[in-house]
């Protein structure tokens, strides 16, 4: 997960490279192959494609050289399918000038870095039992489908990755990847399940961070996050996950049958925009149908650029190809406004904690029994071990800190810590990710320890300790609990015996631990998780927040088992495992992009509104018990709202089927751009190629989603929705639940609507009461068959329209 330490890491190396020379993305004003005038003329295939791509590369090739000097500068990457510009390593800021001043360009923007944002779950979504039966089977579920992966690459010996007979080839014409061999990622990596798999690294090389040993030159992932990924959405079924010996059961994408194509552009360090601008666009002209992006910009641009970025660009012309982006929200939660995807055409995805607990307990020497959390073996045998302090085993000149949170074996005194079971404190440096439990596990299998315990500090106070979900060979438990804790000691000390300096002599206290890798299936579920990013959205020009809920939707991120390459270098303590268990919002959008293939399959013409319409409005807002979703805050839960989890946790056997969608196009997008106060209708011109329309009643807040966000309400605001009917004979009556300081009426209030027909709903929000906060509502719309959920989102400025 990333951490603000991880964040101001980054930047100080971005600084340092950046010292010497920048990487620039510029755009033209030609067309690219895929455009909005081009109207799919030279649509990926035939001569015609090829020679016109070929052009637009020429071009940035002879407009180089006819404005810069040779040798100050190298072009990195033509960008020609969704974008017609390109990525230029310079040496000198007086390039730069030449290039603003260089006719011909539409825009010019500095290389942003990028970041990662780091199975039980299709039953805990009731898929393998409610979705994949209609499908034909989990082996068919996704079948036809091929989900691109902007990531780490892929481990392709993977048994997650693994074909069976009957799919090995790819039933589609529309699907033409390649696949890149190299490094640890022989031609036949490309087995029928892996349809494709290219590598981009010019940026994090021009930018002086690609480790050729490290980082591996090749589709091979040599992290472990890019295999996680790809595996939850489209791993195939009933994969045993063995990890040191111990079998925690099977796992298994979302749509075992979808096909996987893989575009490497992140690295264990992170990456950069330039390289993931290039896979995109490759990804898109392959003919992905399906773009799952589990990583985003370390830092939201703000203002005029932050909707108008090269990126989010390019992800709109991908939404105009008919590929639908799923992006994780980001990991800086519970704290609002944190969302680090934002734009209203991507789905971004929310991260929730699921049923799944792993649980562990001690048994002490005086019969009392606790329980902490460790995904651990048992101590050996039925019997006790004596428990001792670390700081009683240690030598008494070492600094009490380090020895208390045992991250290294140095100051243990070997022969008296040896078969011991030792008590350490969870102290601040764990909170600031100096310290780790695995690094706990390490230090007691190097001084022969039979295991430890992690207590709270009572001075620290109660803590959500970080980093429990750590699967560990020796025995451990933590106890999260400061009650448990302080009984810990209290047993402890009072069976010590020292000497009169001090010094523990006796060591009476004894205990034993239990086995921790079983799951229990238990409690409230699903949760918001913590670090998950939350809304509002990013704010305009005018420093109001835009009128687009964010997230879109939740799925379970936390603790997720899923495949990974045991020889990375990603995570030092999950190297040489087959599987991990990690948690992120990174982990929750391959779920996304798993149901979402399950859908594509299901109705191959709908696009990307109508995928994200359907997940949406049929997302459940309550838990498995039928009380409202809560979301952990600081140390406590509250009740979830949607910008915790937009509009609910994903319902997949209900998004199959949703009765009603919301559709909207390319065009409704540029017609939101133009209307996003304080944004120059002039720049969004020259972003997107095409005109705005005259000016009109049109607000942001009337862009078909199948949600409404209303981030400055000044009296009243009509907003304008439109349903499409994709189902059977129905008949929908709307019901409101009005946010608070609001009145809200629609109209009609029944209606029906013809096969395929679609129908005009007018809200009107009036305010009753100046909030000066965000209130949440929602209206639903109930047929026989269907309930279709939207939720309303409105901060009230000022009651009065003066
Ligand atoms: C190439 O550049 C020329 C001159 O600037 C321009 O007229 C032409 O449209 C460009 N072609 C492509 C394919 O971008
Ligand atoms: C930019 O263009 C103007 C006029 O076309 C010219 O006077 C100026 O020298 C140019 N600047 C650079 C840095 O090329
Ligand atoms: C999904 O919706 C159905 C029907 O409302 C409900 O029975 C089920 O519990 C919901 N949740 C999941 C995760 O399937
Ligand atoms: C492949 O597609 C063709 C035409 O769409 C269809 O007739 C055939 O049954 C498909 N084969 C498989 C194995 O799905
Ligand atoms: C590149 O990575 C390898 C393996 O991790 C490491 O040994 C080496 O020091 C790294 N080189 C640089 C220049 O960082
Ligand atoms: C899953 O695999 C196990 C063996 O690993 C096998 O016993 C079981 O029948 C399989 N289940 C399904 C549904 O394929
Ligand atoms: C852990 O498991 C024990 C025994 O099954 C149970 O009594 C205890 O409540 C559980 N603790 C938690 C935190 O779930
Ligand atoms: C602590 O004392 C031991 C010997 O008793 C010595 O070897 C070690 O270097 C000392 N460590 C520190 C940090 O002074
Ligand atoms: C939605 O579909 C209807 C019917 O096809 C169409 O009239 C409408 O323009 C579309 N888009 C929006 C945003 O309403
Ligand atoms: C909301 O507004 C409508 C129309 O203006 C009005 O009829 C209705 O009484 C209002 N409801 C409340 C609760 O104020
Ligand atoms: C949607 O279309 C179906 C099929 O034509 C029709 O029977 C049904 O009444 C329509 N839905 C609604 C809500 O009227």
């Amino acid at each position: 997960m990333a951490s603000f330490a991880t964040f101001l890491i980054c930047f100080t190396v971005i600084n340092l490279a950046f010292a010497k020379a920048k990487v620039y993305m510029v755009l033209m004003e030609d067309e690219p192959t895929f455009s909005p005038s081009n109207k799919q003329k030279y649509h990926r295939v035939g001569n015609d494609y090829i020679v016109y791509k070929e052009k637009i590369s020429n071009n940035h090739t002879i407009f180089l050289e006819s404005h810069l000097q040779q040798g100050s500068y190298t072009k990195l990457y033509s960008y020609t399918h969704l974008l017609n510009g390109f990525a230029v390593h310079v040496t000198s800021e007086e390039v730069l000038a030449t290039l603003r001043n260089a006719t011909g360009v539409r825009l010019i923007h500095e290389d942003v870095k990028i970041e990662k944002l780091t199975t039980h779950t299709p039953d805990f979504l009731g898929i393998s039992t409610h979705v994949w039966p209609r499908l034909g089977g989990a082996e068919s579920s996704g079948e036809g489908v091929v989900i691109g992966f902007v990531d780490t690459g892929i481990n392709p010996d993977h048994p997650s990755f693994m074909t069976s007979s009957s799919s090995r080839f790819l039933n589609s014409t529309k699907f033409k990847g390649k696949c890149t061999s190299g490094e640890q990622f022989p031609s036949t990596a490309c087995n029928g399940k892996i349809v494709g798999a290219q590598y981009f690294a010019r940026g994090a090389m021009a930018n002086g961070e690609f480790n050729a040993t490290r980082d591996v030159p090749s589709p091979y992932d040599a992290d472990g996050h890019g295999s996680h990924t790809a595996s939850i959405a489209a791993g195939i079924n009933n994969v045993s996950v063995i990890v040191n010996g111990f079998d925690y059961g099977t796992a298994s994408g979302m749509a075992p049958g979808a096909r996987i194509a893989v575009y490497k552009a992140i690295y264990a360090f992170g990456g950069y925009m330039s390289d993931v601008v290039a896979a995109v666009d490759q990804a898109v002209e392959d003919g992905v149908d399906i773009l799952s992006l589990s990583a985003g910009p370390s830092s939201v641009p703000s203002g005029d650029s932050a909707f108008l970025n090269v990126l989010e660009l390019q992800l709109l012309f991908a939404i105009k190809a008919g590929v639908l982006v799923v992006q994780a929200a980001g990991n800086g939660g519970p704290f609002s406004s944190s969302v680090i995807s934002f734009s209203p055409w991507i789905t971004s995805v929310a991260a929730s904690i699921t049923d799944r607990r792993y649980n562990n307990t001690i048994l002490l020497g005086n019969g009392q029994s606790y329980s902490g959390s460790g995904i651990s073996p048992p101590t050996e045998g039925e019997i006790n071990y004596q428990v001792a302090a670390a700081a009683d085993v240690c030598m008494r000149n070492a600094t009490s800190i380090t020895i208390d949170s045992c991250q290294n074996p140095e100051p243990f005194i070997r022969p008296l810590a040896y078969g011991k079971l030792i008590i350490c404190t969870y102290t601040f440096e764990y909170e600031y990710e100096s310290a780790s439990i695995a690094a706990v596990a390490d230090t007691m299998k190097q001084i022969g320890a039979a295991g430890f315990i992690i207590t709270l500090d009572p001075n620290f106070g109660s803590a959500v300790i970080k980093g429990t979900m750590v699967t560990l060979q020796i025995p451990a438990i933590i106890l999260n609990d400061m009650q448990a804790s302080s009984a810990l000691w209290e047993y402890y000390n009072s069976n010590t015996v020292r000497d009169m300096r001090g010094q523990a002599i006796i060591f009476a206290a004894k205990a034993r631990i239990l086995d921790g890798r079983q799951a229990i299936y238990t409690g409230q579920a699903p949760v918001v998780a913590s670090y998950s990013s939350r809304g509002p959205d990013v704010q305009n020009a005018l420093m109001q927040t835009a009128d687009v809920l964010k997230p879109n939707v939740m799925a379970p991120g936390s603790s997720i088992w899923a495949a990974w390459s045991p020889d990375s270098d990603g995570d030092k303590y999950i190297k040489g495992q087959n599987f991990a268990l990690i948690s992120g919002t990174s982990m929750a959008t391959p779920h996304i992009a798993g149901i979402a293939a399950l859908i594509k399959q299901r109705h191959p013409k709908w696009g990307p509104d109508a995928i994200t319409s359907a997940m949406m409005t049929t997302a459940d807002r309550t838990d498995h018990l039928g009380a409202p979703i809560l979301a952990e805050s600081l140390n406590e839960l509250t009740e979830a709202t949607p910008f915790d989890f937009g509009a609910g946790s994903i319902n997949a056997s209900q998004a199959i089927k949703p009765g009603l969608i919301f559709n909207a196009t390319f065009k409704h997008y540029v017609e939101f751009l133009c209307a996003v106060p304080g944004l120059d209708r002039e720049a969004v011109k020259r972003a997107v190629g095409v005109s705005c329309p005259a000016k009109g009643k049109f607000k942001c807040s009337d862009l078909n989603t199948a949600s409404v966000t209303i981030s400055n309400l000044v009296g009243k605001r009509k907003v304008i929705r439109y349903v499409k009917n994709v189902s059977d004979k129905d008949k929908y009556t709307i019901h409101i639940k009005e946010p608070l300081g609001v009145n809200v009426t629609v109209a009609p209030e029944t209606f029906k609507i013809k096969r395929r027909g679609s129908r005009r709903l007018r809200l009107l929000f009036q305010a009753t009461e100046t909030t000066n906060a965000y209130t949440f509502g929602e209206m639903v719309l109930k047929g026989k068959l269907h309930t279709v959920r939207v939720p309303l989102a409105v901060y009230v400025a000022s009651a009065s329209s003066s």
